[in-house]
């Protein structure tokens, strides 16, 4: 099969998933329409997630697109891979344009769908770009013919530059793999930070903006402006219960605190446009007690 007829094939694959929605998907298309398709965040990103009414996990897969070039970070789950395919191909972005998939740690949340998007991704320069600890197991999401294409943060100086875009690579060890990694895009100030800044949100929008009184407010759960939900309890149980302990969430802080950050663009939950918000949010995770093993022992 030539690979134009199976692009098309992948194409008409996801097209189905919409056209011809169970009744589920249909109640999520109707209540939240304007998340269809892809969302520029920023100058030559896009968000190429989806919403999902019943699940409080949202998985945030982003594409950045330079001139001709294209990289896709934390790609989703297997069975995301359509849906995702279909945001990219609506954001104009030819597969093959796509020269790196950025894997900011190995869980399947946000690898699963790596083999099909190595078989979609036909450039020839094609690097899928992890971590020496985490291509551990990354190794084993491919083939093994396929290994070769896997490449380390380490061995690029922490830094990946196409076209006139560079990431920098943080690394956030043990927040919450050994070998997880931030990536910061120089041109935007956009930190895509993987699990961390995320939520186990069951009220989810793309976008998340703190009120004034939520920076200054002692009881979250007596809100001040009478708001029925309350975003900061369920983000910050979402980092006791994933990250393994205080030490390690301080420490990713730390690194992250001193950069300069226009938006924050986490896996799960939601994006942080503003500055105010971002630099709020580090300070309370920095500080943050009862993280993982620390609130057992
Ligand atoms: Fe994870
Ligand atoms: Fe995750």
């Amino acid at each position: 099969m030539g690979t134009l007829q199976r692009r098309r094939m992948q194409c008409n694959a996801a097209d189905e998933l919409f056209t011809k929605p169970s009744n589920l998907e249909g109640k999520q298309m109707n209540s939240h329409k304007k998340y269809d398709r892809p969302i520029q965040i920023g100058e030559g990103i896009y968000w190429v997630g989806f919403y999902e009414e019943e699940s409080n996990l949202h998985c945030n897969p982003y594409l950045i697109v330079e001139d001709d070039k294209a990289v896709l970070i934390d790609s989703g789950s297997r069975p995301d891979f359509a849906i995702v395919l279909r945001k990219i191909l609506q954001a104009s972005v030819d597969p093959n344009q796509i020269i790196g998939l950025i894997y900011q740690h190995f869980d399947p949340d946000l690898c699963g769908s790596m083999p099909n998007m190595i078989d979609i991704c036909e450039n020839k320069n094609l690097k899928i770009f992890s971590e020496i600890a985490n291509n551990v197991f990354i190794t084993y999401y491919i083939d093994r013919e396929k290994h070769h294409l896997l490449d380390s943060i380490d061995n690029h100086d922490y830094k990946f530059t196409f076209n006139n875009r560079t990431l920098l690579f943080i690394k956030t060890p043990y927040s919450h793999s050994q070998g997880s990694f931030v990536t910061y895009d120089v041109k935007t100030k956009t930190l895509f930070t993987s699990d961390l800044f995320g939520s186990f949100s069951t009220k989810w929008d793309l976008f998340l903006k703190l009120d004034n009184d939520c920076i200054t407010c002692a009881d979250y759960n007596n809100c001040k402006n009478k708001k029925d939900y309350c975003p900061l309890p369920d983000i910050l149980t979402f980092h006791r219960k994933l990250m393994p302990c205080e030490k390690s969430l301080k420490h990713a802080m730390s690194e992250i605190k001193n950069l300069d950050i226009n938006m924050i663009a986490p896996q799960h939950g939601s994006i942080l446009p503003n500055r105010r918000d971002v630099y709020f949010l580090i300070q309370k995770l920095e500080y943050l007690k009862g993280v993982g093993i620390d609130s057992i022992l």
